[in-house]
């Protein structure tokens, strides 16, 4: 018998015919090491693809908790910042939250969160009606942050604005800052 899996899973070592007790021995340790190595790669793989799905899943559900970051105060660049001069505004990040800073079609630059008090879509500027507006409900403000129209039921909280002076013929900086 040439010790197959089954003879000797069934048979065990007394029954077995009169092989050579070394070669049986051999060819029985040849077989269940190479059981184990199969069973381990086996394992490792399902356990490596396991995982290779389910920890994404697992962050998405559960990303990990973000500190709040303590800022009161954001640089925001220059008062000729291209997206401020093209678009009138453009959206900072002040620590965790949204702020949108305005320049005004008189060159005053605002800033208020830039979270829309009805259900905290992001809101956006339209320098030439001078509104900032929310395309989620069409919530609309003015330039001050009060509500001018749609369903937000507070105004935009509003931010402090300073301009720095860095010399003669050279743009502003601006720095943002709670009031
Ligand atoms: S979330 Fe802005 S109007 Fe509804």
């Amino acid at each position: 018998m040439g010790g197959s899996h089954l003879d000797d899973g069934l048979l065990g070592s007394r029954d077995l015919p009169s092989a050579p007790s070394n070669e049986r021995n051999g060819a029985f340790m040849t077989d269940a090491s190479r059981r184990r190595v199969i069973n381990w790669l086996l394992n490792s793989s399902f356990g490596a693809l396991a995982a290779a799905v389910l920890y994404p899943v697992a962050r998405f559900i559960s990303p990990p908790e973000m500190p709040e970051a303590d800022t009161n105060l954001v640089e925001a660049g220059l008062s000729n910042d291209p997206e401020l001069v093209e678009r009138g505004f453009k959206i900072l990040r002040f620590g965790n939250d949204p702020v949108i800073l305005l320049r005004t079609k008189n060159d005053e630059f605002k800033a208020f969160s830039a979270i829309c008090t009805h259900l905290d879509c992001i809101v956006e500027y339209h320098r030439d009606e001078s509104l900032i507006w929310c395309n989620c409900h069409n919530g609309a403000y003015d330039n001050q942050g009060q509500v001018v129209g749609g369903p937000p039921p507070r105004p935009l909280q509003s931010f402090k604005v300073d301009l720095i002076d860095k010399g003669p013929g050279k743009p502003n900086a601006i720095v943002v800052s709670r009031v």
